[in-house]
């Protein structure tokens, strides 16, 4: 055995057990997580209720707690009101109206800072404008904004009055946005006139311009929020700015009490097909889970700071920035920028400057500061910092000392948080306080949380460190309700696999002998690139449609800082390009990829060849095509291709 396969054997056996002084000052300890699994495991609904009436705050008691008549579209304290918005602004104004509730900074250095009661006066004016303007309860809203308050404002805006909100992320291009509009049925985008985002400027409302050109009639109001003051076209009749929008609203506005299964968002992600999927979250099941895992994972006390970097257009900055911390009456930050704009050194800016406590990131992140070096983290006072979390893909064991021992200053619990935009939070993780950590491993279900690994056939898969199907065995408050206008695709991705017992997360997974589990990567053709997801079907989707490709086939090869990156081989219409022209196409074909779907859908890799792998029945040899982008040799039998001689073609060698 070489040293560093022993070295690595060593690191993932390491064991982190939370510091003493950690453990002592944790709202869990081992008693209270003790006596939650017990309850759960006794009672589930009545594991849910209880919480349910603990921490949310309810204008109608509900009488039933889970009702499973129509499973697997499971509904949650069906006959319960209230309001998402008042949980998680109204209810803190008694307690801590002055208190900071968000810390804002821009790319360019400037800052704001919204006390729980200005940003409530805030969402009431926006609510009353989002009213006058005609929308009502029920209405889709989609919001295409950088990362400024006015996106959370615009989204409990929403929530206030019971309109439907579907951030579509700043990153994405018009196109995309489109089809979510389309999707959606929206009457309204928010947006801006543009976003800052690592020294440039993101023409947000020129995208949507653009994207509203077909097809969307159904939008008859976008408002503008001046944010870059990059000049931009405004429709009259249809564009309104902001500021107009909200000039004379009263800065109160009376929160609607909604049903607990009333639709609070609509969040669109990749799926194993070209057309991205819906994901429909209800208000109260997910409000409960968002607010007890900011106290329960993130260990949220009266005086933290807790900065999630996630954007809002990710299910993250979804539960752990707009909605979660708030109703757990958190102080957050928010930043609109690059992680390295300036520099290297922008997120140990922040948070010395915020006196950051709680900070919550990607992994890919950690590996792109980690390249950077030692010496730039050691340049900012870190020392505020007591928790580090993780999310969006398996964290490497070195990146995850380095986090351990640079940033956490060795003194800080690292919680590996596995979940889902469909699970709407955390559901796999160390609770800080108790859980002793291992790089790598996201360790047990909380409380609550039935998941397992099973087999081909659903049976459990009890041998220690044998790889299965990641499933939960029982619903849960922030599960998905459906896809949003197609619960067919709802039960066929997430159900039917095991007979609708199970849902199926799409993850494999493996358990070692003390229970902690691994996740391995997706068993569907979704890759995971920089913590995003993203289909290979959609990537293929949009190269087709270029005038000069014929077919194509997308697939993930290991990649050292986004974990993984898009590999694409094209079969041109006409003659094979080589050489210079080979370069040049690529190129075209990657602008083309990151103007149809977004930059992060850019291949990193392009090869063209005459033909694909296909087996003689017409299936892509999708597997052959993977050990081609990882340089690994062919060792499978290549001998049923319909055309051996692409093989050196794929390689790049012909
Ligand atoms: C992956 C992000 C390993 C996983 C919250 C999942 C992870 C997909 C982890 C969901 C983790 C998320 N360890 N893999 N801690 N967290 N994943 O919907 O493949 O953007 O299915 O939600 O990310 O991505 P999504």
């Amino acid at each position: 055995m070489t040293d560093k396969s022993i070295e690595s054997i060593l690191t993932e056996q390491r064991q982190f057990p939370p510091g003493e002084d950690f453990a002592k000052a944790a709202r869990y300890k081992q008693a209270d997580l003790d006596a939650m699994y017990a309850s759960a495991a006794q009672d589930h609904e009545a594991f849910w209720a209880g919480l349910a009436r603990e921490l949310l705050d309810w204008s109608t008691d509900f009488t039933q707690t889970l009702d499973a008549s129509a499973a697997p579209n499971y509904r949650w304290f069906t006959d319960g009101e209230l309001n998402v918005s008042a949980n998680c602004l109204d209810s803190n104004l008694a307690e801590r109206g002055d208190k900071t509730a968000i810390v804002f900074e821009g790319e360019g250095g400037d800052r704001r800072r919204l006390s729980y009661r200005e940003l409530t006066a805030d969402v009431c004016r926006f609510a009353n404008a989002l009213k006058a303007q005609g929308i009502e309860a029920g209405d889709r809203v989609v919001i295409y904004m950088p990362m400024v308050p006015e996106a959370l404002i615009a989204m409990q805006a929403c929530a206030r009055i019971g309109a439907v909100h579907s951030v579509v992320f700043g990153g994405f291009s018009a196109n995309s946005l489109r089809d979510r509009v389309i999707d959606a049925g929206a009457r309204m985008v928010i947006t801006a006139d543009g976003g800052h985002r690592g020294g440039k400027i993101v023409e947000l409302k020129a995208a949507t311009d653009k994207a509203l050109e077909e097809g969307c009639e159904h939008v008859d109001r976008v408002i503008v929020l001046k944010r870059a003051d990059c000049g931009c076209a405004m429709q009259d009749g249809r564009d309104i700015w902001w500021s107009d929008a909200i000039a004379g609203q009263a800065d109160s506005c009376e929160p609607v009490p909604l049903n607990a299964e009333h639709p609070l968002f609509l969040l669109y992600t990749s799926g194993s097909t070209g057309k991205p999927k819906g994901i429909q979250q209800a208000s109260a099941g997910y409000l409960l889970y968002a607010k007890l895992t900011n106290q329960l994972i993130f260990d949220i006390q009266e005086d933290d700071v807790f900065w999630c970097t996630a954007d809002v257009g990710w299910i993250t900055g979804h539960t752990y920035v707009a909605y979660g911390p708030l109703a757990a009456g958190a102080t957050i930050v928010m930043y609109e920028g690059a992680p390295t704009y300036p520099d290297g050194g922008r997120f140990w800016s922040i948070c010395q400057k915020h006196g950051v406590t709680i900070f919550y990131t990607a992994p890919t992140a950690i590996r792109a500061l980690m390249k950077l070096g030692d010496d730039i983290p050691a340049q900012y006072d870190l020392s505020k910092i007591r928790l580090l979390g993780t999310v969006g893909e398996p964290i490497n064991p070195e990146a995850w000392i380095w986090y351990h021992e640079v940033i956490g200053g060795e003194r800080c619990p690292i919680v590996d948080t596995w979940w889902q935009t469909e699970t709407g939070g955390i559901m796999i993780s160390p609770v800080p306080g108790v859980t002793a950590t291992k790089p790598g491993s996201c360790t047990r279900p909380l409380p609550g949380i039935d998941a397992d690994i099973v087999d081909e056939e659903g049976t459990p898969v009890d041998a220690p460190d044998q790889g299965g199907y990641l499933v939960i065995k029982k619903p849960w408050p922030s599960m998905l309700r459906t896809i949003w206008g197609d619960n067919d695709r709802y039960i066929e991705t997430y159900w039917e696999k095991f007979q609708n017992r199970y849902y199926v997360a799409g993850d494999s997974a493996r358990r070692d002998a003390d229970g902690y589990f691994w996740i391995m990567g997706r068993i569907d053709d979704v890759l995971n690139i920089s913590g995003h997801r993203l289909g290979t079907m959609e990537v293929e989707s949009a190269l087709v449609a270029h005038p000069r490709v014929a077919e194509a086939a997308v697939v993930g090869r290991p990649h050292e800082i986004k974990g993984e990156a898009l590999f694409a081989y094209v079969v041109p219409k006409g003659d094979r390009p080589t050489g210079d022209d080979a370069a040049e196409l690529a190129k075209v074909l990657r602008n083309w990829v990151g103007e149809e779907l977004g930059p992060i859908a850019k291949p990193d890799d392009i090869r063209f060849a005459d033909n694909l792998p296909k087996t003689r029945s017409g299936k892509i040899m999708r597997r052959l095509l993977r050990i081609i982008a990882r340089g690994d040799e062919i060792t499978q039998d290549v001998s049923t291709l319909e055309n051996p001689a692409i093989i050196d073609q794929l390689r790049g060698d012909a």
